[in-house]
């Protein structure tokens, strides 16, 4: 497997570590800034010996070494600042990621997409677009992290393993999330069983500023450890053809009673990318949050119309 990283910044070199460690492929690590891939790919090199993998990391500035990857991840792009939304960056990282993923058509033209850059649900719905690709080889990552910020804040409440939590939370990458406590378990009893009603909606409502968060705590630069893993839990489905059932930013033609859109819902993922989404027969209060996350999303679509992308 042939793994590239375009984006060699905080998310992507934690990812591009990820991976050598698990040794689920080579990586090219792609950056525009002069020095950076190198730098950072010959670090984790010197690391394989202690850290026991046999993969290579390349540095690159130079997107023709990408040619012929399996599957390339993008994070290339600005991360939020304090008091930016990850709205506010859809100016500035559309036009980085058309050119990004007409790169990718030129030298990767059979890999799979998975998009990280923000506003993620945006971002994979253009990058789906410029490319062409079939809609099962591009899809982005959302839910994975947002999952995993929502089973850590319960078992972090309940004192519990975060082995014995599974956690669900569908829409899009924003505020307008939609955490699902009632597809939410510890060890198969219902989470609704275990935390009262307040509890639940303290935990909910913390899941959806888990971004923010982060960021008011570094005040230059958002999360990128548990983001990074996220990306690489995606891309080790893909490579050792997994089939798990993982929430995934993908494209809706009908599932959910949304039409071309990209939004997050659960899907099996296996070698080619997506395989199936998952319908979830939601109430009609988990419906009306997932529209009002997708009414969000198709106002951004239509502004990169008028930002003629
Ligand atoms: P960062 O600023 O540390 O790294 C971004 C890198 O992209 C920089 O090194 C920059 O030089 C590079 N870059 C810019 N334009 C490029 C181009 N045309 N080609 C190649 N490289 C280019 O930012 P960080 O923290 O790594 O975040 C990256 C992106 O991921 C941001 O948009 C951030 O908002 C997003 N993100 C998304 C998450 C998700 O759940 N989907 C979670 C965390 C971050
Ligand atoms: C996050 O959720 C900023 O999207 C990024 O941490």
């Amino acid at each position: 497997m042939k793994i590239s990283i375009i984006g060699g910044g905080h998310v992507g070199a934690t990812c591009a570590f990820l991976i050598a460690q698990k040794e689920l492929g080579d990586v090219v690590l792609v950056d525009i800034v002069e020095g950076l891939p190198h730098g950072t790919a010959l670090d984790m090199m010197q690391s394989s010996s202690v850290e026991k993998f046999d993969k290579k990391v390349h540095g690159t500035n130079e997107f023709k070494d990408i040619c012929d990857s399996d599957l390339v991840v993008v994070t290339a792009g600005l991360a939020r600042k304090p008091g930016m939304t990850r709205l506010d960056l859809l100016a500035k990282n559309s036009q980085i990621i058309k050119n990004v993923t007409e790169n990718i058509v030129k030298f990767a033209p059979n890999a799979k997409i998975i998009m990280v850059t923000n506003p993620l649900d945006v971002m994979t719905y253009l990058a789906l677009k410029v490319s062409g690709f079939e809609e099962n080889r591009v899809f982005g990552m959302s839910g994975v992290l947002d999952s995993a910020r929502f089973k850590h804040f319960i078992a972090d409440e309940l004192d519990v393993s975060i082995d014995n939590v599974s956690a669900l939370v569908v829409g899009s990458h924003s505020e307008l999330m939609v955490p699902l406590p009632r597809f939410s378990s510890i060890s198969g009893i219902p989470l609704v069983e275990l935390l009262s009603k307040e509890r639940i909606n303290h935990i909910v409502e913390r899941t959806k500023r888990g971004g923010a968060e982060i960021v008011a705590y570094l005040k230059n630069g958002s999360a990128f450890y548990a983001p990074a893993a996220s990306a690489a839990k995606m891309v080790e489905v893909v490579v050792r053809n997994k089939k798990e059932v993982l929430p995934a930013c993908v494209y809706l033609e009908g599932e959910y009673g949304l039409n071309s859109i990209c939004l997050g819902v659960p899907v099996k993922i296996g070698k080619d990318g997506i395989e199936k989404i998952i319908e979830l027969s939601l109430n009609s209060e988990e419906r009306a949050a997932l529209n009002e996350s997708a009414e969000s999303i198709k106002e951004s679509i239509k502004s990169l119309s008028l930002l003629e992308i």
